[in-house]
């Protein structure tokens, strides 16, 4: 064993962690339409978990997509490659404790699959926020729904990209059924179970 230094007994782990914060780490997965009010809802948990004095993140399609994925766009391939880098990041902060939330469309079950893959099962939470097409087209808050009918933007989800629902889902939030404080005291109630160490 000449040379070799085994660093185990130094180096941090997970529970290390997890115990310094008085939490567990989760993966909070909000997918659906875009304007169906997953980063509304994700926040808004955020915040909470905050006040009660929990460290997270929050992870969102346009923030990611504008610096790490910057490059990457709507083909199937780019979707892949951008939730498989996502994907691994919640996990990076999962291990070290962090209730995380990730907002992407995630459009199909082998997306969602992947992710779920790559965090893990036991960490990982699917939140579908289900709103159908033509409300999130009303509500267009980014306007982009006007700009996939004139022609502006392809590949849009649920155009002309499918976006396939869930069979199964942790939990289903249907934000065209109810209040956003409702959606909002439902996850958080929901992943408070899931954050207790
Ligand atoms: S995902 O399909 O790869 O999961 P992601 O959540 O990262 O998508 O990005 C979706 C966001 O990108 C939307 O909320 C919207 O603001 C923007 N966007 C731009 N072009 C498109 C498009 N063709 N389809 C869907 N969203 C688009």
């Amino acid at each position: 064993m000449e040379n070799i230094h085994p660093i185990f007994d130094r180096t941090l782990g997970r529970a290390d962690r997890e115990s310094l914060l008085g939490q567990r780490g989760i993966v909070l997965w909000l997918y659906g339409l875009s304007g169906s009010g997953k980063s509304t809802i994700a926040a808004a948990v955020e915040r909470r978990f905050h006040a009660e004095g929990k460290l997270t993140k929050l992870l969102d399609g346009d923030n990611i997509r504008s610096g790490l994925n910057r490059g990457l766009g709507f083909s199937d391939a780019d979707r892949e490659e951008n939730i498989r880098r996502i994907a691994e990041v919640a996990k990076l902060f999962v291990h070290t404790g962090v209730i995380t939330l990730a907002s992407f469309i995630t459009p199909t079950r082998s997306l969602r699959q992947l992710a779920r893959d790559i965090v893990g099962e036991s960490d990982f939470h699917e939140v579908f926020v289900d709103c159908p097409f033509e409300v999130c087209a009303e509500r267009d808050v980014k306007g982009l729904y006007a700009k996939a009918n004139s022609g502006k933007i392809t590949a849009f989800t649920g155009k002309d990209s499918s976006f396939e629902r869930p069979d199964s889902a942790n939990l289903v939030i249907e934000t065209d059924k109810e209040t956003v404080d409702s959606s909002v005291d439902r996850l958080y109630t929901y992943a408070l179970e899931s954050v207790a160490r």
